[in-house]
Parts: structure tokens; sequence; C-alpha cells
């Protein structure tokens, strides 16, 4: 499964160091390339004679070796691997990693590699929950970088509670699952909508809304893991994808051309803008002067985008999203039908942390079969991953 994949394994310094010699033994097992970098703290937990034996390769630690002068490049080791895993993952060096700070190989190699980046958290159980590390956890996230939640159980200190490094068989499924996934969607193209619509009122004022743009520039992020390509199309967002192509507009009606346009050669649609339904209705060409007592604006209904598209699909797999405050399954299941999606993924504003603006969402998937998958509240990087999960799991 393994065989001839490159993985590039980051030690810290942390207790869970002494796991990585039987993580490095089942890499090496599955077939896999392993280069080994540690922090001089690492040193402390495992000896680099441990890794540099059972990986068959000499350990990195320095920016070269002081004997023979040897240059430890950290370029060619970001761009060398096909994975970079950082097991255990310190408080220390997840700071530095979140903040930029560049004072070691590991950190110099992270910020030049290439490829995909996991983390695996080992702390103690105070440390952990400190808002700090779950900010700079949240931080990595919305770099791209995946986390491996530290497990509960008993910590070394004695105390009990979240912190344990994942166990090296744990992470072993995490990366063949990755790999995996990361060939999934290969050739599939997807289609994106994502933030607000800007209505015009006159040239200096609009009808809009709170869409961010995070939830869709998560799902960008998550489809181009699976290996597809995107093509987004957004609103005036605070978030836009890192990667792929991204087309901006302002009004739902330049949203609709512009989806139309890519409409037939998409494979997978995703309709997470928030479109206005309404738009004022003759936009005034100059500025509007404060001269009356009141004033009044009429408003027209916009094209419904993700209908006017849903009578157009052939093969396409649509999927729309469904924020609600009342009513919210009956809704999203009249949704479901009226805009032809074959799946719609519900999140309702009484949820706290759903919705938004947060970097948080709590959703419930229901499909075409009547079928429905609650989730629990996660990052919207995870909303994003299980709505490609459910993708790559359909089209097989
Ligand atoms: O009807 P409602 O606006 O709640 O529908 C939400 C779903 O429809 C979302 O997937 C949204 O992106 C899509 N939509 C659209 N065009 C509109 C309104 C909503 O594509 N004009």
């Amino acid at each position: 499964m393994l065989a001839g994949k490159k993985i590039l394994l980051a030690v810290c310094g942390s207790i869970a160091a002494y796991k990585t010699a039987f993580f490095v033994r089942l890499l090496v097992k599955e077939g896999a390339e392993v280069k080994v970098i540690m922090t001089e703290s690492a040193k402390n937990f495992i000896t680099p004679l441990t890794l540099a034996t059972l990986s068959k390769k000499p350990v990195h630690s320095e920016y070269f070796d002081s004997a023979s002068g040897e240059w430890h490049n950290h370029v060619e080791l970001g761009m060398w691997a096909d994975l970079m895993l950082i097991a255990p993952l310190s408080a220390n060096t997840l700071g530095k990693m979140a903040n930029g700070i560049c004072d070691n190989l590991l950190l110099a190699t992270y910020l030049s590699a290439k490829c995909p980046v996991l983390v695996a958290p080992a702390m103690d159980l105070d440390m952990y929950q400190h808002p700090t590390t779950q900010e700079n956890l949240a931080r990595l996230q919305s770099f791209g970088n995946e986390v491996v939640e530290a497990r509960d159980g008993e910590l070394a200190s004695g105390l009990t509670g979240q912190g344990r490094m994942a166990e090296p068989e744990e992470l072993m499924e995490v990366i063949k699952k990755k790999f995996a996934d990361s060939v999934a969607l290969k050739g599939k193209n997807v289609l994106i909508t994502s933030g607000p619509t800007f209505e015009a009122i006159d040239p200096v004022r609009f009808i809009g809304n709170h869409s961010s743009g995070k939830m869709g520039s998560a799902i960008a992020a998550a489809f181009q893991a699976a290996g597809a390509q995107t093509i987004m199309i957004s609103g005036p967002a605070a978030h836009l994808p890192a990667q792929g192509e991204v087309i901006k507009v302002s009004s739902a009606n330049e949203m609709l051309a512009e989806t139309e346009k890519h409409h037939s050669n998409a494979d997978i649609v995703v309709f997470s803008a928030a479109v206005s339904d309404y738009r004022p209705d003759k936009p005034a060409k100059e500025k509007i002067k404060k001269t009356e007592s009141s004033f009044q604006i009429n408003l027209v209904k916009n094209p419904d985008i993700a209908s006017e598209l849903g009578k157009k699909k052939k093969n396409q797999f649509h999927i729309g999203f469904a924020l609600e405050t009342n009513n919210e399954e009956v809704n999203a299941k009249e949704k479901l039908q009226k805009k032809n999606f074959d799946l719609i993924v519900l999140n309702s504003l009484k949820d706290a942390g759903a919705g938004f603006q947060q970097d948080t969402n709590k959703v419930t998937f229901f499909d075409k079969n009547n079928n429905a998958h609650k989730f629990e509240l996660k990052s919207k990087i995870d909303v994003a991953r299980d709505i490609v999960d459910y993708v790559i799991k359909k089209l097989k």
C-alpha cells in the first residue's frame, strides 16, 4: 500500500517520541521510504541511532554535519517527501509553526514542504486544552495541514485525559487513507459557488449578507486534497481557497452567468454561496442623496442558481446547503427536491458554533434516498472532508 511512498517523519521532544521507533518499523514494512528529522530536544527521548537504524537512513537534525561538512538541504528534504508527518508534535514546535518561526531544520523544512503535512500532537492534558494550543492547531488547519487529534487516556505525567499521541497503528491507517483519498477524485472537475452576493442599491451601497466564504474555501481545499480540479465562483468573500481557479463576481446574476458557463464541464457542483434572494429593482446610476425622511427600495427576485442548474443537470452530482432557523429538516428535504440536489447539507443557526463567520459547523446530510447523517460540531475543514468522503463513496 505504501510501496515507494516517500515519508518525512519529523520528531519533536515529547515522551511520545518513543513510539516513533515502532512507527518507522511499520512504515518500512509497508514499503515506504522514510527519512527522519529530529529536534535537539527529541534526542533526549529517543536516540538518532535507533531511528537511523530502523529507517536505514541517516537522521537529519542540523543544517550541516559538523564532522563531514555535509549540508542538509531543507528545501530538498521538503521537495523529496510525498508526505511530511510531524509526530509527536510538541506545544513548542506547534507554536512556532503557527507563527512562521524558523529556528531549526524541522521548521525550515516545514516551511519549504510542497507535500501534504500531517501533525500528531502529544502533550499533557492542560497544555493540550490551553486556548493557545487549540488556536494554533486551528491555525495549522487553516493552512491546509491535517491534525490527527491527541487521544484520551493515561498520560506520562500520571494525569488522565486528552493528550496522548495517536498510536503508530492509528497513524498508519490515517496515512493509508490519505494516500488512497489523494487520487480518489483524480480527473474530476468540481464547480463551487461560495461567499455572499452584493446587490447594488446605487454605486456605493448594496444589499449583502455575512457569508465569509470559509465553508466554500474549505470545500475547495478538501476536493483538491482528493485529487480533483476545482473552479470557484465567489462573491465578495473574505476567504478564498489558496489553490485552484477562482472567478470573482458580485451579484447573483453574475454568479449565475459564470456558474452556467462552467456547469457542463463539471462532474460535481457544490452550491455553498449565500445568494441574495432579492435585488433592488432599478439600482440608481448616481449615489442616492439623503433628502427624503423615508426611502423605499423596490426589490425583485433573483434567479435561484441551484434551481436553474438543477434543471440542466445531466450526470453532475449536485450538493446544496440549507441554512435554517426553524422547521429545519422539513425545509431541507423540500429544498433537496425542489432544487434537484443529490445531497443537501443542513445547518441550523440555532446550533451554537454553526453558521456565518464561524470556524465550526454542525450539519446533517440528507440524500435523495431519504438517508440522514447527523454530525457533531466540528471545524468547517472537517465538515468539508465529510462532504468529500461522502462523494468518494457515492461515486465508487
Ligand atoms: O432557498 P435557499 O436560499 O435557502 O437555498 C439554499 C441553497 O440554494 C444553497 O445551496 C444556495 O447556495 C443555493 N441558492 C442558489 N441561488 C439562490 C439561492 C440559493 O444557488 N438564488
